[in-house]
């Protein structure tokens, strides 16, 4: 996976590259939009979401072109059967549009057994009407309240969603960045459009692609394998150590040749349940965090250019399996994969009294693990309100890094944080069938709630099993 560098810059869809050549001559626009900044500012405003406005009396509205969307629930009792002839005239005077209409039997009816009924609608009105057209309505119906709605960016649902998180960064692609080692190489670019053509066809469920390495590109892996390892064992904390030992003892892990998507994806199924799925570049921090959500890792599978060994502006193999896999491989560390430029990308972590790298931007990276841990930058205690908002560097080292006291406390750090993120419902992840559930319906919590006592009695019997 990509290190995804929180400011997305220009984003080309792959499908687009695939047809379109003259993807390579558009002018590199620069930043455009950056999650920092919007943190920032949800934080200065002390709201974390832009949502519907809202009217007088609390009436919550989206406003569009001088037209307000409204969902309205109103009753009307048994005496004021007339009343359902007086709120269409309402809504033909104030021209309202209807969108939508319900009707069931009121919450009066249920009590007391008298027979009102309840009737939803959506509608269209001016919004300089708003506040005048409900007042309308309260005169010739009861109980007249409007539903919040509120608007949420596609996300994936189901695991076979991730087809289509697949939205690429093109900040440092060798066919666009003069700056690239491999941008006069026309070899190399051809090479890295082959590799990308097989992420950009893969579909979830479908065997990983393999990759016939050439001499070359193994030559390149040799090297960096090499002189990585030799500084791992000072540098590196011992989850990563013990990741390592563990690819090289049943994963092929070594000098000679480029572990395969493929196996590497098997080995980490069984160790912590996340699954590899290839990715033709530096992706969207959407899409490569919407992954997560499922436990799929999106990794890059083409090397960097034999030219800089040491050092690769964006994700390759290397990156992903040297400096993201082994730690994906610890279960601790599994759960908690998040905010991830300063810490994933470029973490540290304190052990028995030393600070140690667990970052994947720092195990990829010899000159940067040395720098990270020479005590020349500076240093900050992980703290998400903070590290949220830290801007970062991405065109060398980083000036600052953040230290967790252990794993443990980042995850309860970073639990607490992404509770205090608004959003108007709770998901949860169904490993049965790898997809998201919205938790949207008292009956849906229902649900979740006995298949979590289920697996309480499991416990609870183990327990009694051990006295
Ligand atoms: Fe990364």
């Amino acid at each position: 996976n990509p290190t995804p560098p929180i400011d997305s810059l220009r984003q080309i869809d792959i499908s687009s590259m695939k047809t379109e050549g003259a993807v390579q001559n558009i002018p590199f626009v620069g930043r455009k939009r950056s999650l920092i900044e919007d943190a920032r500012k949800e934080r200065a405003s002390g709201s974390s979401s832009p949502g519907p406005s809202r009217g007088g009396e609390n009436f919550v509205f989206e406003e569009k072109e001088g037209t307000v969307t409204l969902n309205i629930i109103f009753a009307l009792s048994h005496e004021k059967n007339a009343g359902f002839f007086k709120t269409g005239k309402v809504f033909e005077t104030f021209e309202a549009k209807l969108l939508h209409i319900e009707s069931r039997p009121g919450r009066k009816s249920k009590n007391s057994g008298c027979d009102d009924l309840e009737f939803f609608m959506r509608c269209e009105v001016h919004s300089s009407d708003t506040d005048i057209f409900i007042n309308s309505l309260k005169r010739v119906a009861d109980d007249v309240r409007t539903i919040p709605e509120e608007k949420v960016p596609w996300f994936p649902r189901k695991i076979r969603d991730l087809d289509k998180c697949n939205l690429l960064i093109t900040k440092y692609d060798p066919d666009m960045d003069q700056d690239h080692p491999g941008f006069s190489d026309p070899e190399y670019r051809k090479r890295r459009c082959f590799i990308a053509e097989l992420a950009a066809n893969y579909r979830q469920g479908e065997p990983l692609p393999r990759v016939e390495y050439t001499p070359e590109e193994v030559a390149t892996w040799r090297e960096v394998y090499r002189t990585l390892r030799t500084i791992y064992p000072d540098l590196a904390c011992r989850q990563f150590l013990g990741g390592l030992q563990q690819l090289e003892r049943e994963c092929g892990y070594g000098e000679d040749s480029i572990p395969q998507l493929r196996e590497v994806s098997a080995f980490l199924k069984e160790k912590t349940g996340f699954q590899l799925r290839p990715v033709a570049g530096l992706l969207s921090a959407r899409d490569f965090l919407a992954s997560l959500a499922f436990r799929v890792f999106q990794c890059t599978q083409y090397i960097r250019h034999a030219s800089a060994p040491m050092h690769s502006p964006e994700p390759d193999c290397c990156h992903e399996l040297l400096g993201h896999i082994p730690m994906l491989a610890d279960k601790e560390f599994a759960q908690f994969s998040q905010l991830y430029w300063f810490t994933v990308e470029f973490g540290l972590c304190k052990q028995n009294g030393t600070v140690k790298a667990y970052g994947a931007g720092l195990l990829s990276s010899y000159g940067e693990l040395i720098y990270a841990l020479s005590n020349e930058p500076e240093y900050k205690p992980f703290n998400p309100e903070e590290t949220a908002i830290q801007p970062y560097q991405d065109q060398t080292f980083q000036p600052v890094y953040f230290v967790s006291e252990s794993f443990e406390d980042a995850k309860i750090k970073m639990r607490r944080y992404s509770s205090s993120i608004q959003r108007p419902f709770s998901v949860r992840y169904d490993p049965f069938t790898c997809s998201l559930e919205v938790l949207d319906q008292p009956s849906k919590i229902q649900h979740a709630l006995g298949q979590m006592r289920d697996d309480l009695k499991i416990l609870h019997s183990a327990l009694e099993k051990l006295g």
